[in-house]
């Protein structure tokens, strides 16, 4: 077979990818196989995937049962339109069942092809709503300083990383950042209670607005990139904040969903409804595309209003039906294996592993996260949280360094982050804590 380094430079010739880096991209890999929780590259060489893909993979690779129910449907019906008049059965049970699965008082989706996709379609949603109320002046989006929620052009500007818009300002108006909870670097305002300073940020963000402009807060209940994870009563004030000044509140559960979290949806681990949810990633387990926005009650009746405008908002791919099929399946594994709870468990090693082996390391600065996703922070002092000069490179060294160990991540800038599927063993955690321990023990020469 032709290696690694000559596919990847016609790849680089026929192909624009994702987050496009010719350097990065031909110093990668073009991955020819899965098998659970390993990839495998043209050159025959074999790494753990310590990020589920992109936190997605979260079943393994080679569920036969999930490709069994993509042949099977593909086989019975490929594809028939889901414009309103018109629906599929594997997409209506998929309906059914996560009515069953997600918080109590959502009964009602819509689906996508992914997480972009329903962030632009939960943004829709929450406008649809308020100008079917009669209050057309509440549009605005407000999301969090480093959040992420995609990258088609209402999912950038509600993403909240500046990197993202560079190349593609102006940014559409009506999107507002606040203040990431980050409870490592979020500075609490002199005699704030620290549980709740970060959320009050959303209500001077509502006030400084106007009320009476502001739709959405849309949030990752632990952001993914940086697995920022909120203090004890931020979402209960969310929730309050969001309840007084009449603004609905998504949360954005495209990697915390399906089990990551060690709760099958994150929200639970507050105790706390949203309006809207959406999800993608491990509804499939990567296997296909599909994403989608949870309705509640509330938001859903405003559709069956009578005189109600159209919804006039569509994916041709909507409700897919292998994707839904493939979906249906996963969720049996999901289900049937007790993955939530594994995922809790498996979460607790790897928390303990990485504290363990790097807590005390004065270039790290911190470990956070939540069951399944986890982030290591390095920093030139500790004592400041001063960061490295990014030309140093360190969190790609690092992510090198574990690489030549087997072992592949993604990070940004100096934070690594960790996501393994949920069926991973307990010795595949132990190798991703000893590979991220070498790898900055090496760099770092501590
Ligand atoms: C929380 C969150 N929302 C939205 C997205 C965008 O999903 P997609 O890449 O499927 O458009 C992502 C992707 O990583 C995500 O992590």
């Amino acid at each position: 077979m032709t290696s690694n380094a000559e596919l990847l430079q016609r790849d680089h010739k026929a192909l624009v990818h994702s987050l496009h880096n010719p350097a990065a991209h031909l110093a990668g890999n073009v991955w020819v196989r899965g098998e659970g929780c390993d990839l495998i590259d043209a050159d025959g060489k074999r790494y753990i995937d310590a990020m589920s893909g992109l936190w997605n993979v979260t079943l393994g690779h080679g569920r036969r049962e999930l490709a069994d129910a993509a042949a099977r449907q593909m086989g019975e019906l490929a594809y028939a339109s889901g414009y309103s008049g018109n629906s599929n059965l594997r997409a209506l049970e998929l309906g059914e069942r996560l009515a069953e699965l997600v918080y109590p008082n959502i009964h009602r989706f819509f689906f996508t092809c992914g997480g972009g996709e329903s962030t632009d379609s939960t943004i829709k949603f929450a406008r649809y709503y308020f100008k079917a109320i009669g209050k057309p002046g509440k549009f605005k989006t407000i999301s969090l300083t480093g959040g992420y929620h995609g990258a088609t052009l209402a999912a950038m500007c509600a993403t909240g990383m500046p990197a993202y818009w560079a190349a593609f300002e102006p940014r559409m108006p009506g999107f507002v950042h606040i203040p990431n909870h980050d409870r490592y670097r979020y500075v609490v305002p002199p005699g704030a209670d620290p549980d709740t300073a970060a959320a009050d940020e959303l209500e001077r963000a509502i006030l400084a607005e106007g009320a009476d402009t502001v739709a959405l807060f849309i949030i990752e209940p632990v952001c993914g990139a940086g697995s920022y994870v909120p203090p004890k009563g931020y979402f209960k004030r969310v929730r309050e904040i969001c309840d007084k000044y009449d603004v609905l509140l998504a949360a954005d559960e495209v990697i915390t969903g399906f089990g990551r979290t060690g709760k099958r949806f994150a929200l639970d681990h507050w105790g706390v409804l949203p309006d809207l949810m959406q999800f993608a990633k491990g509804i499939t387990s990567g296997y296909v595309p599909l994403g989608g926005v949870g309705l509640s009650d509330k938001v859903a009746a405003v559709l069956e209003r009578p005189g109600a405008e159209p919804w006039m908002h569509a994916h041709t791919y909507s409700g897919h039906p292998v994707s839904c099929a493939v979906a249906l399946a996963a969720i049996d594994v999901l289900e049937r294996e007790g993955l939530v709870a594994r995922a809790a468990a498996l979460g607790e090693r790897l928390h303990k592993g990485l504290r363990e082996q790097l807590g005390s390391h004065p270039n790290v600065g911190d470990i956070r996260g939540l069951g399944l996703m986890a982030t290591v922070e390095l920093v030139e002092d500790r004592a400041t949280k001063k960061n490295f000069d990014v030309a140093r490179k360190i969190g790609p060294q690092v992510l090198a360094a574990m690489r030549e160990r087997g072992v592949i991540t993604r990070g940004r800038g100096d934070h690594l982050y960790f996501g393994p599927p949920l069926v991973s063993s307990e010795a595949v955690v132990d190798r991703i804590v000893s590979a991220v321990a070498e790898g900055v023990h090496a760099v770092l020469q501590r």
